[in-house]
C-alpha cells in the first residue's frame, strides 16, 4: 500500500467513529516499517519523552547513555548537580562520546580520536587540530530540553517544544497527589516483547482482558462492577482510572505500607493512566510503577518497568523480602500478557485480520488511538478530545 494511503484520513475512518461504532486500528498500523518512520518524525522526535528517574543518577557526574529511536542521548548531572541531555554523538565524526549504559564520570572522551567532552557538554580538548581552520571555542555536544516533573526525567528533541507545563498539566492534576517525587525507585525492569510498541501501551489500558487473561492472579481482586468503571479523558492524550484493586503481593496485603498522602484512601485504592506517546501508570496504596515502551523495530518493543515506594521503606528490615514478593507478582502479571501481545502481533500480520468493534471498557484504547492518529495525521486531521466521563 503506498505511504500515502496509509495515513489517509479514509484509511481511519472506522476508527475516527464514536466509541460503540468504532473499529480498530487496521494490522498494517503494527507492522509496517513506513508506518514506524513517521512515528519517530511526528511523534518521538517531537514529543517530551519520560527517560527514567533522577535518583538512577544521583551523583555529580553520574550519566545514562541511550538510544531512543536510533538517536544516541547523554543525560548526565554535572558538577552543580545539575542535570542536562545531550545528543551522545561526536562534534568530529559522530562517534557516541560516553558508552551506553550507566556511569560515573569527571569527562567524556571521544573513542575514537579523544575528544573531550565535560559534564556541562563542552569541548575542552581535541588533540592534533592546530592545523585547522575551525574554531573550536564553542564546540558542544547538541543540548536536549530536559526538566525533572517529580522526580521524572522528562526531555524532548523539539528543539522549539512547547511548555512542559501545559503538556504535563493534565497528567499532573490527576496524579500529582501520588507524590512520586516523595518516592524511590526500588526496580526497574527491562523486558524485550516481539510486538508492535502500541500493543503494549494498550494492553497496559486494556481493563477488558484483566478477567480472561489475570483471573487467576492479580485479576481476581478487581472490585467493582466493571460495567459500571468510568474513564477520565484529558487532551493530551492521557487518561486516568481510578478503581479499587488489592496490592500486588501474594495475599493482597500491602507489605510496604501505605503511603501516607493516601491515609484517607482505602487499602484497595488502584489507578492507572496514561501520558502520550508512551507512558503508562499503575499505582497502588503502597507502589507507583511507570511503565515506558520504546519501540526498537515495528514488531519489537522495549518496555521498561519503574517501581517506586515511599523513602524509607527500602531501610526497613524485610523490604528485600517483601520486594521479592512484589516482583514475583508483577513477573506472574508480565508472562500472562507476554503471550497475549505476541499473539495481536501474528494476527495482524494476517491476512485476514479485520479490526474488530471495540468493547465499552476499550475506551481508553480508542482514546489513545484518536490522539495517536492526531499525531500521525497532523494538524488539520486533529479531532476535539473527548473530555467527557465515558
Ligand atoms: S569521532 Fe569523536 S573524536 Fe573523532
Ligand atoms: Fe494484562
Amino acid at each position: 500500500m503506498a505511504q500515502i494511503e496509509m495515513i489517509s484520513p479514509a484509511a481511519f475512518r472506522t476508527t475516527r467513529a464514536e466509541l460503540k461504532s468504532a473499529r480498530h486500528l487496521p494490522g498494517y498500523v503494527y507492522t509496517s516499517p513506513e508506518i514506524l518512520e513517521i512515528e519517530k518524525d511526528r511523534i518521538f522526535l517531537r514529543d517530551w519523552l519520560c527517560l527514567g528517574r533522577v535518583e538512577e543518577i544521583p551523583k555529580p557526574g553520574d550519566y545514562m547513555a541511550l538510544r531512543i529511536m536510533d538517536e544516541p542521548i547523554l543525560i548526565v548531572r554535572n558538577a552543580n548537580g545539575m542535570l542536562n541531555a545531550f545528543s551522545n554523538v561526536c562534534r568530529h565524526r559522530g562517534v557516541e562520546v560516553a558508552p551506553l549504559g550507566q556511569g560515573n564520570a569527571r569527562e567524556f572522551l571521544c573513542p575514537y580520536h579523544s575528544w573531550a567532552y565535560d559534564l556541562d557538554g563542552r569541548l575542552f580538548g581535541a588533540p592534533l587540530m592546530r592545523d585547522s581552520s575551525a574554531d573550536l571555542s564553542d564546540c558542544r555536544l547538541p543540548r536536549l530540553h530536559l526538566v525533572d516533573w517529580r522526580g521524572w526525567i522528562f526531555a524532548t528533541f523539539d528543539p522549539d517544544p512547547p511548555p512542559f507545563t501545559d503538556v504535563i498539566a493534565d497528567f499532573d492534576a490527576e496524579f500529582g497527589f501520588l507524590q512520586p517525587e516523595n518516592c524511590v525507585l526500588v526496580d526497574k525492569t527491562i523486558l524485550d516483547l516481539e510486538c508492535n510498541w502500541k500493543f503494549v501501551c494498550e494492553n497496559l489500558m486494556d481493563i477488558y482482558h484483566i478477567g480472561t487473561v489475570h483471573g487467576r492472579s492479580f485479576g481476581s481482586r478487581y472490585k467493582g462492577d466493571r460495567e459500571r468503571y468510568q474513564f477520565n479523558y484529558f487532551s493530551h492524550g492521557g487518561y486516568s482510572f481510578f478503581f479499587d484493586a488489592a496490592p500486588m503481593t501474594a495475599d493482597g496485603k500491602t507489605k510496604f505500607g501505605k503511603m501516607p498522602w493516601l491515609a484517607e484512601r482505602p487499602e484497595s485504592f488502584a489507578c492507572l493512566g496514561f501520558h502520550g506517546p508512551n507512558l503508562n501508570i499503575s499505582a497502588r496504596c503502597d507502589t507507583v510503577r511507570h511503565w515506558t515502551s520504546w519501540p526498537l523495530a515495528p514488531g519489537r518493543t522495549r518496555l521498561i518497568s519503574y517501581t517506586l515506594v515511599l523513602r524509607g521503606v527500602p531501610e526497613r528490615q524485610s523490604f528485600h523480602e517483601d520486594l521479592k514478593d512484589y516482583i514475583n507478582q508483577l513477573t506472574i502479571a508480565i508472562d500472562e500478557d507476554r503471550e497475549m501481545v505476541q499473539s495481536l502481533q501474528n494476527g495482524v500480520r494476517s491476512r485476514r485480520f479485520v479490526p474488530g468493534p471495540l468493547a465499552r471498557l476499550e475506551g481508553p484504547i480508542h482514546h489513545i488511538m484518536n490522539n495517536y492518529l492526531d499525531s500521525l495525521l497532523g494538524e488539520s486531521e486533529r479531532i476535539a478530545p473527548a473530555k467527557a466521563k465515558v
